[in-house]
């Protein structure tokens, strides 16, 4: 019987998936999907496949060393090898299965990130070692292999136990310390603290996907580990697709196809220092406009002009904080990119400015395929100008998305981003602010994508579309963010994406995709947002409330109270789904989103610079507790609460009913957010977790930057700053700047940094401001948690203290005297 029934369980949900399918891509499209299968399997036959085949064959002994300008080259009997120093704290291997090294290219780091460091190399006993003051090298000659002791003198594990080629590419094992915790690889439906198993690297449209599937939309090939509480960063930069495999014992198992292998390891031992490195290495994130930190209201779709009309209306009317609004693929004709669908939305630049006049922000979606149609001017003037992807054969490329049959833009050639601005011009006359990019794993309906041989420019170059997969995205969205910072050159601009590869953060923020409105989706979000950070890219988010189903008002509201402590904050739903938006689960889950969303806007100024902390040092907004010890294996192991920022310790109802909930509190003093109730750290509380208090802690000697609420971001310009302090002692930062231009790079910001020292009767807040910005409020409000407040003395003059708030000018002063009862 059990089988019958779970064959039956089965085929009921195989047609339910065949249902939606059809649902979200059409019935022609759905046709077009299927054919382009036997299509593309004749083109592998063709023109190939993936991958360079080769006979199996090991790297070999080292045969030659010669020293070279930064590092060593060594010959190997099949193979080549470079050691490159690019820093004290960073080492570049690259082995590549060739009679010479061929030319460094790479996507996804910085040329200027190589400093000139004093290094020094070794040779004897069988082994060559390669020194700086922080890192050393050690290569065993026969067979090659190596190993890595960090500044300290620890060795990360044992070494080299495979390093080859079989017929697809690069084959290669390492063994590090069976005790090593690895975080990172991108996007990744797993817990925090990375389970031993088998990771894909690509980029991959799951279609909708659930907790352990693997691998998603993003391939970021960098792991952070952490051994003995001390971490190091490898980046195994390669665009191909390739696995990666985390043993028990420590052994980290890859292959890639191609012919080289390419490792950079950057030495901590902090975890933030890591980070701030992988930052320099890869690039660093720009500040986005303060706007992008507000909420944002998506939907596939808002189908026409009355209905995104509607939804404004609402979160004015109903007071709910909300900055933009995302118009989804629908706004199009057909699907067809930079045009309008003029029946739903009549007069776009009309509407986008009666927004604008409202205070929203609007987004625009823009995918890569673009619709195969003679009378289409994108599509014929990139057929006469020579933009889009071909076979080998000089035929251009094309397979079925949304709009149908579409060719593809080759966003590896400079000439290809060039002409990718004339089209965006368009949108940003008619007025949208942000742009979406999706679809750019390069999706192709029916879980595909390009044929492996399909051609690319690469910066001239030249390579098959297998080199450069995981790229394309992210080369999408470089000029996406080219062609917006070249038309509106003195704003900050902002795109976000779906695919990314490593060093995507210095063009887009992303989002992770296609999710569930499930609890276990939201259980692992944070996971997920985590790691993302911990690869790079920090600013991503989730669709709250889930992308795939619907959620319960309950699910509803843990998920909006734990993603007003993520980086991005957008609620977004699939087609055909009910209504998403606060306002549809009842007056109770109304209310408290409002409430949690004006939290959001209190802390903007906070948030904001946490994003210029990010920016400068490549640290995450959120940051799991082994930030603050990396040696308490609780904290290495908990992804169910994380800081946000420097101050904020957040610990969130993830599960359905849950009415209370442990809270790990780090070392040191916290004070409850609600109560004030100053707590001890270093131990576990229970605290309970009504919809209304996500359990938030702030961290003693906390001086806290808020703004007033407002219904939108420069709704109320001279909106007073408040600071609320947490007595204790301890240095706070806050950034500021007028939160749109390029002026900041030219001095154009404040940056303010707070010591709060507390002495035996009370505590002494003094104040260093730097930089030439002028904020345009002109007081400041003192609020003092926690403690009663009996005498206050602004730079020695007494001054007024009631109810423990104050008011001080807000320039102006130095040192704030506050006694304690
Ligand atoms: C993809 C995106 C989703 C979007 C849909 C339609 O599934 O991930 O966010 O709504 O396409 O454009």
């Amino acid at each position: 019987m059990r089988p019958i029934v779970n064959r039956l369980r089965h085929s009921s949900q195989l047609i339910d998936y065949a249902y939606r399918g059809i649902r979200n891509v059409g019935f022609a499209n759905a046709a077009r999907t299927m054919l382009y299968k036997p299509r593309a399997w004749l083109w592998e036959r063709r023109f190939g496949g993936a991958g360079s085949p080769k006979h199996p064959v090991d790297a070999g002994d080292v045969v030659q060393v010669d020293e070279v300008d930064d590092g060593l080259m060594l010959w190997l009997d099949h193979a080549v090898c470079t050691v490159q120093v690019v820093t004290p704290h960073m080492l570049r291997i690259r082995v590549s299965a060739s009679d010479a090294m061929p030319e460094y290219f790479s996507y996804a780091t910085l040329p200027a990130a190589a400093q000139p460091t004093s290094w020094h190399w070794r040779e004897g006993d069988g082994q060559i070692s390669i020194h700086t003051d922080h890192a050393t090298l050690i290569i065993s000659k026969s067979p090659f292999g190596f190993k890595f002791k960090d500044g300290s003198g620890q060795a990360l594990g044992a070494g080299t136990e495979r390093l080859g080629w079989d017929q697809h590419g690069v084959v290669f094992s390492q063994k590090f310390d069976d005790g090593v915790w690895w975080y990172g690889l991108g996007e990744r439906a797993f817990h925090l603290a990375l389970e031993r198993r088998t990771y894909g690297l690509t980029t991959r449209d799951p279609e909708g996907y659930a907790p352990g599937d693997d691998p998603l939309y993003i391939n970021i090939p960098f792991l952070l580990g952490v051994q003995g509480g001390r971490a190091f960063g490898l980046l195994l930069d390669r665009m191909s697709d390739g696995e990666l495999t985390l043993r028990p014992d420590g052994r980290v198992d890859y292959q890639v196809l191609g012919d080289e292998l390419r490792l950079d390891i950057i030495f901590g031992p902090e975890p933030a220092q890591v980070l701030a490195r992988y930052a320099d290495l890869t690039g660093h994130a720009s500040l986005p406009p303060l706007w992008v930190l507000g909420y944002h209201q998506s939907r596939w779709s808002y189908e026409t002009e009355d209905i995104v009309r509607e939804i404004a209306a609402n979160f004015r009317q109903r007071r709910i904080p909300c900055d933009a609004i995302h118009f989804d693929i629908d706004y199009m004709d057909g699907f067809r990119c930079f045009t309008w669908n003029r029946k739903a939305f009549p007069d776009p630049a009309g509407l986008i400015a009666d927004l604008h006049a409202d205070g929203f922000k609007t987004v625009g979606m823009i995918d890569p395929g673009i619709k195969v149609d003679p009378n289409y001017d994108v599509c014929a003037n990139g057929v006469q100008e020579d933009v889009f992807c071909k076979l080998p054969d000089g035929k251009l490329f094309h397979g079925p998305v949304w709009p149908g049959e579409c060719y593809f833009p080759d966003f590896t050639h400079p000439r290809v981003r060039q002409w990718w601005q004339k089209w965006y011009a368009r949108l940003v006359d008619v007025g949208f602010d942000g742009f979406w990019n999706d679809m750019n794993e390069p999706t192709i309906f029916g879980h595909a994508t390009f044929p492996p041989a399909v051609q690319h420019d690469l910066e001239g170059r030249g390579a098959a579309h297998w080199q450069v997969h995981a790229a394309y995205g992210m080369q999408m969205v470089r000029a996406t963010r080219e062609a917006l910072d070249a038309i509106r050159p003195e704003q900050r601009n902002w795109v976000f994406t779906r695919s990314a590869y490593a060093g995507t953060q210095r063009y887009a923020s992303s989002w992770t995709g296609d999710n569930r409105s499930t609890w276990e989706d939201l259980r692992i979000t944070p996971a997920m947002l985590m790691n993302l950070g911990l690869s790079g890219l920090a600013f991503s988010g989730s669709d709250v409330g889930g992308f795939e189903g619907a959620p319960t008002p309950e699910l509803f509201v843990r998920w909006l109270s734990m993603a007003v402590f993520n980086p991005f904050f957008r609620t977004h739903t699939v087609k055909g789904s009910p209504w998403q938006e606060p306002w549809r689960y009842g007056p109770e889950v109304e209310a408290i989103s409002r409430q949690y969303i004006e939290l959001r806007y209190k802390l903007l100024p906070y948030i904001y610079t946490l994003f210029w902390q990010h920016a400068s040092y490549g640290a995450p907004m959120m940051r799991p507790l082994f930030f603050e010890d990396p040696t308490n294996e609780a904290f290495l192991a908990t992804d169910d609460q994380w800081l946000f920022g420097d101050h904020l310790l957040v610990a969130p109802a993830l599960e359905e009913n849950m009415a209370a909930r442990d809270v790990l509190l780090p070392a040191g003093e916290w004070y409850d957010f609600w109560t004030d109730e100053r707590l001890a750290g270093g131990q576990t509380i229970h605290r309970e977790t009504p919809w209304r208090m996500v359990p938030l802690f702030v961290r003693a000697g906390t001086t806290l930057p808020v703004t007033e609420v407002q219904q939108f971001v420069g709704e109320k310009p001279n909106a007073a700053l408040t600071l609320e302090l947490f007595p204790g002692s301890g240095v706070s930062w806050l950034y500021e700047d007028d939160g749109k231009t390029l002026a900041y790079r030219s001095g154009e910001f404040r940056l303010t940094r707070f010591q709060m020292t507390e002495t035996a009767d009370g505590i002494i807040l003094e104040r260093f401001v730097q930089g030439d910005f002028t904020p345009t409020y002109t007081n400041m409000r003192i609020i003092v948690h926690g403690h009663a407040i009996t005498t206050a003395f602004l730079d020695e003059a007494p001054m007024n203290m009631l109810n423990n708030h104050m008011q001080t000018p807000a320039t102006s002063w130095r040192r704030l005297r506050l006694k304690i009862r």
